[in-house]
Order: C-alpha cells, then structure tokens, then sequence
C-alpha cells in the first residue's frame, strides 16, 4: 500500500518531470509541478478567504507572497472585489472559479481540470479555454476531464475515453481534425457528450393555473449591503419548466431558496394558490422543494437507507434506479458524485412536492445520467408538477425548457427558449 495516497492502491509507475508521484521520497514535490482543479469546490477550499486561499498555495511552496501577486490571480477569475470576504459566502460558480486561481497561481507545468465546465457560467468556460490556449503556447501541459467534450476538441491534441477504467479510445490531434464529424458520433456511441444539442421546441403552458407567483421580491445577505434580488417577479403554472440562466454570482440559487422559503425576502410577495395564497408557508408543507446545487447539503443521515425512510412512508421502487439497492446501507457521502446528485433527486420525488426547484441539477453529470434527469423532470412534469431549474448547462435549456429567464445583477427577465439558448452559446462559440 502506498501510505501517501488516500483511499487507493497503485500499482505502476508515473514520471511526472523525472518524478515518480507513487514514490513517497518523491511525493511532496508533486505540487511543485503540478496544479489540480478538482470536480467539487467544497472539497478543494480549506481556506477562510479567497486571499488566504490564493496565498495559501504559494506559502505552502515557499513562494513570496505580496498583495499584488494575490490580487492579480483574484482578478483573472474576477474575484478581486471578495478577496477579503468569507469563501463560504460565495456562489457555486465563485467558489470553482477561486479553485481555479489557487491552482494555477504558482504556475505549474502540468494543469489538472476536473469537469472545468461544471458551475461556470459561459464567460467563465471561455477564460478557461482561453488559459488553456495560453499553457500550450507557454509550453505547459493540461489535462482535462470534461462530460462536455464538445468545447474542448478543437484543442486537444491527445484524447481518451475511460469506460470502468479502461481506455477505450485514444486519438491524436490530426485524426480528430481529419475526422471530426467521425470522432464526434463515435464519443457520442461511447456516451461522451460532444455535439451540439438542438433545440426540442415545446408547447407553451400558459393558460395551465397557476402554481407560484412572486412579486416585486428584494432580498439582501446580513452580512451585505448590497441588495441580491432587486424586485424580481415570476410567474409558474402547472407543467411548465423554467430555467434561470445567468451569470456566476447574479442570484440564481438566491431567487430558487427564496422561493422555496428557506430565505425570508426583506420586501415583496410569494403566492402559492394551493396554500390560499398565503405567504411564508411554502416550507413548512413541502410543496416547493429546493435541490441545492451542492447534493451533500441534503444529507442528514448515515446511510442511503435512512436518507429514503425519511422522506416518505411509501415503499420506494427500487426498479427505477437499481444501483440504490447495492448502496442502501453506505453513508451517502461515499457515493459517486452522479450518484450523490441522483440520490437528491430521489429524496426530492419522495416527498411529493408540487414544485421542485433544481439548482444546476447536471453539473458533473454524463450524458447517460442527463437523460435520465430529462427524463425525470419530463415524467414529473406529466403528473402536472412543476420545475424551475437554475443552469449553465445549454443541453438543459434545449431539451426540457418550456419558459426561459436571465438573472442579471438581482433581476429577472423573461426569454425565450432560443435566447436563453443563445446566451449560453454566444460567449463559448466566440472563442473555440
Ligand atoms: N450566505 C451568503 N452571504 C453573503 N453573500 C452571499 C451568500 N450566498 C451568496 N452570496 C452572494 O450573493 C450573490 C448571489 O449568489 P448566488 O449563489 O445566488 O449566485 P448564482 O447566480 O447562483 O451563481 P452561480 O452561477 O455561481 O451558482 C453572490 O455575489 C454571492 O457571492
Ligand atoms: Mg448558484
């Protein structure tokens, strides 16, 4: 066993700059070399501000730290204005993008991405393939580990598809300009996303009864001046799906937890007629249900088990998802990343909400898992229940969207399908 890595067992051998990362001797020098996003911010960020963070990074390589060298990182991922405010107050897109400057301060010459794509919005997908462009040019190595595929082709120079650990493809750069179209339905086949999706034109619902109305909300954090919702209003009926697109930080996962009464708004008005409209009693009957953008924030139980009893006295159909039984009796904390999320989803079904606000619901997902999800909110939706989805992810906008909106800057317009489509296109088609 080699005592240095957690939870694993390696055989083979590495050379990374004539270092053998397996080797414990060679091991601490590893970080030196080599940057690492990982997937889940929550697990990357140990720190109490983003300038700790940043310099965190250098001191632990004896780098000298000035301000200016941690404002400038700050400031590649537009991060500069919260150096100084708590991490745990940032939005999901804030935080991926502070991981990103931690990893990449010190300049390594080998850069690790785990699911870049997930939680940014599509500015931030086009800086990071912007950085990546910047590393080759420099002469440094990348690696990325992307569900999304589609982006990132045009600059990849060496491919690989895992499937159970095993490498199932692995083209060169001249095969896959040669071949485009070719390698594109062939990672297709082997479940790996990499077209772009077209746009599934629905029905529009308007004349269904209305499930939730808000009116004129404001809303601010205690520890801020500033004013997140800035009189948003909206309205969803029975069997509509309608997703918020908008920039990292523009109060996406404000507007859904407000909406699902889990934060009180300073001004305005909730109705849910069900409820004779009154206001602030959306949580206590369950009936909008909100699924975090982080699955763990859900889990209040130690094993899988506990996590279903707990929602329901229902017997629950083990048919639908079959890799539950195997894990009735694991904390949910061991479970993959999909099956943390998938776990969300299940325990938001089991307590039969009338709506169920998903924040960025496919973030980490592959494709087999997305159309699962889409298939999820359709069948949903069929019952006559109703979904508000916050998302970056253009395959959610195309495939399931019925009534679009943009969140910018606290408040909230209404789109259509296409234009939300296109504003989640625009940025990233600018620049690959
Ligand atoms: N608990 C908190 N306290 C103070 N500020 C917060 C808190 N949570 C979020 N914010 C700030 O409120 C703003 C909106 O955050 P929110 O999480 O709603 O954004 P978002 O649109 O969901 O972003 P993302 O696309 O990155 O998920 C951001 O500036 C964020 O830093
Ligand atoms: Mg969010």
């Amino acid at each position: 066993m080699i005592s240095n890595l957690l939870n694993g067992f390696v055989e083979g051998d590495v050379d990374l700059y004539g270092i053998n990362p397996i080797d414990p001797e060679d091991f601490p020098k590893v970080p030196k070399f080599v940057g690492v996003v990982l997937q889940d911010p929550e697990k990357q960020l140990v720190m109490p501000t983003p300038a700790d963070e940043v310099s965190f990074t250098l001191e632990n390589l004896g780098f000298t730290v000035t301000r200016e060298s941690i404002m400038n990182s700050l400031k590649n991922v537009g991060l500069e204005s919260r150096a100084y405010s708590p991490t745990e107050y940032l939005s999901g897109g804030e935080k991926k993008r502070l991981c990103i400057a931690a990893s990449i301060v010190h300049k390594p010459k080998l850069l690790i991405f785990d699911e870049p794509t997930a939680n940014l919005d599509p500015w931030g997908v086009s800086e990071v393939i912007n950085y990546i462009k910047r590393l080759k040019e420099e002469g440094s190595s990348v690696i990325v580990i992307e569900h999304k595929a589609r982006h990132f082709l045009p600059l990849t120079d060496k491919l690989m598809v895992l499937i159970n650990g095993e490498q199932k493809l692995n083209l060169t750069k001249d095969l896959i300009s040669s071949k485009y179209e070719e390698v594109v339905n062939t990672l297709n086949n082997l479940g790996v996303d990499a077209s772009k999706p077209n746009l599934t034109r629905r029905n529009e619902l308007y004349t269904k009864p209305v499930v939730i109305t808000a009116n004129d909300l404001w809303f601010r954090y205690p520890s801020s001046k500033e004013y997140v919702l800035k009189g948003v209003s909206l309205t969803l009926r029975k069997g509509e799906v309608g997703v918020v697109v908008g920039r990292n930080g523009s109060g996406k996962s404000t507007l859904l937890k407000v909406l699902s009464g889990l934060y009180k708004p300073d001004k305005g008005s909730i109705k849910v007629p069900s409820l004779n409209g009154i206001n602030g009693k959306v949580r206590k009957r369950n009936l909008v249900f909100y699924v975090p953008q982080e699955p763990d924030y859900m889990f209040i139980h130690n094993t899988v088990l506990k996590e279903l009893q707990s929602c329901s006295n229902k017997s629950f159909n083990f048919d639908e998802v079959p890799w539950v039984k195997e894990v009735l009796n694991e904390s949910p904390y061991k479970l993959s990343h999909g099956q943390r999320r998938w776990l969300s989803y299940l325990i938001a079904k089991l307590h039969s909400p009338e709506v169920v606000m998903f924040d960025e619901p496919t973030a980490g997902l592959d494709i087999r898992l997305l159309k699962q999800f889409v298939n999820w909110v359709k069948d949903f939706v069929s019952e006559g229940k109703t979904v508000l989805i916050a998302t970056h992810d253009v395959r959610v906008v195309c495939d399931i969207a019925t009534n679009a909106f943009i969140m910018s800057e606290g408040t909230l317009s209404q789109v259509s399908v296409e234009e939300a489509r296109d504003y989640l296109e625009k940025p990233v088609e600018v620049i690959s």
